[in-house]
């Protein structure tokens, strides 16, 4: 789990803008912290900030493009500034110079950070840095009662020496301050600080290269589970089988198509996950060759040689350490009993039981819920819906959130 004071940040997404200071180096540990608490954070520059440190190095710590200039047709062709105005759930401005503040201020728009604080409605905070005499000067001073009023945040500064040689107030917050001040700034999510990692969809097992074996799985279920799970600001991780499906606002997705290119895709990141959730209805068998050039009609039958996939849910289920587990079932017959007895079989903590052909491509879902109780082989019920997979996703979520916090204690 990430560590509580910062939790708060997950899924967030904060521009940090920088302009001309000194200070613009602690901007590469802020970046750093940010992005550790899982916030995804997209750096603008002034054409000053970029003397002090490159928008190289704050690229390669932010994982996006930085952007700096306001005319760049590149830059407008991938993320353009109204939408980079419109994409932050806050604008940290860190360092804020006294010139910055200025033409803040005066509500100038000449270079792309001032036009950005123009068209955007997002939270702004401001983390001023500059020197004790300019901080102390009464057109600062006036700035920032302006901003302030205008319903900025001001972040320090702090008090003491300064690069300068001057003592007094100016110094730019610690980022690790920064980091706490802008987690405070948001309400947490009641999954805040939870890392899930889902499975979704079917996989697509090559018998040549124009057909394949797989199911009727869509990744409704397993979609509406990342989406109400990263809105109650859980941190989520989606790995994806071949379906015709949007990825989630907030979620980290990563597409596959095998069996065993999902086994390896969870096994690189299950470490990093406090819960995972099984959903995909991953092929149990694959053809022993895919035969590299398509097969011609011949004869009036033919056999196909399969082989058995690794069970992804119960290889993580097997590890230590490991996620709470939690797994699907998807029965024609028998679910409540066939899904308890994956449930044992599997090593699982928790799962949902549905009937098949009816959730198959649905957008309804009736699930039984089962788990282990205190007792010998006594297993514990609750079932939820039918009703939309989003509704019945909130309940799942909900009812993990309570084993999870039974298992810490
Ligand atoms: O995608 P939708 O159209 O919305 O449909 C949702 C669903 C029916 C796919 C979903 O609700 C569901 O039931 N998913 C599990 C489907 C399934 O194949 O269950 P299973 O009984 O074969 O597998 C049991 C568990 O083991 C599952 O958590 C599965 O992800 C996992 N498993 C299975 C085989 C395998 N080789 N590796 C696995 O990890």
């Amino acid at each position: 789990m990430a560590s509580n004071n910062l939790a708060t940040l997950a899924n967030k997404r904060i521009l940090l803008g920088m302009t001309g200071g000194i200070a613009a180096y602690k901007c590469a540990e802020l970046t750093r912290l940010l992005i550790k608490a899982g916030s995804d954070v997209r750096v603008v520059m002034t054409k000053a900030a970029t003397e002090f440190i490159t928008p190289l190095t704050m690229q390669a710590l932010s994982g996006n493009r930085v952007h700096h200039e306001l005319l760049d047709a590149d830059a407008e062709a991938g993320m353009g500034h109204i939408e980079l105005a419109r994409w932050p759930d806050l604008i940290l401005i860190a360092p804020a110079s006294a010139d910055f503040l200025a033409r803040m201020a005066a509500g100038q728009a000449g270079d792309l950070l001032t036009t950005l604080l123009l068209a955007s409605k997002a939270p702004v905070a401001l983390a001023p840095a500059m020197n004790q005499a300019m901080w102390l000067n009464p057109a600062t001073r006036e700035n920032i009662e302006t901003l302030r009023l205008r319903g900025c945040h001001i972040l320090g500064p702090d008090s003491g020496s300064q690069a300068c040689g001057d003592t007094g107030p100016g110094r730019m917050l610690e980022p690790v301050e920064l980091a706490d001040a802008c987690a405070r700034m948001f309400s947490p999510g009641w999954l805040s600080g939870l890392r899930i990692m889902i499975t979704a969809g079917p996989t697509r097992e090559a018998i040549d290269p124009v057909r394949f074996i797989s199911n009727h799985s869509s990744g409704k279920m397993g979609y509406a589970l990342a989406a109400e799970a990263a809105a109650a600001g859980a941190q989520v991780t989606l790995i994806s089988g071949p379906v015709a499906l949007a990825v989630p606002d907030r979620v980290q997705a990563v597409h596959v198509t095998t069996a065993l290119e999902m086994l390896s895709a969870c096994l690189a990141c299950v470490d990093a996950h406090d819960v995972f959730i099984g959903v995909a209805a991953v092929a149990d068998y694959r053809p022993v060759e895919a035969v590299s050039h398509k097969i011609k009609k011949a004869a009036e039958t033919m056999e196909l040689s399969l082989v058995r996939n690794p069970d992804i849910i119960a290889t993580l289920a097997g590890r230590t350490p490991r996620p709470m587990m939690v797994g699907f079932a998807a029965e024609t017959d028998n679910v409540t009993a066939y899904g308890a007895d994956k449930l044992r079989r599997k090593g699982l903590d928790l799962l949902f039981a549905n009937e098949a052909t009816s959730t198959f491509g649905s957008d309804y879902v009736c699930a039984t819920a089962l788990w282990r109780g205190t007792e010998h082989d006594q297993i514990l019920s609750n079932v939820m819906g039918p009703a939309g997979k989003s509704l019945v996703a909130r309940q799942m979520l909900s009812l993990i959130q309570t084993r999870w916090l039974a298992a810490k204690q």
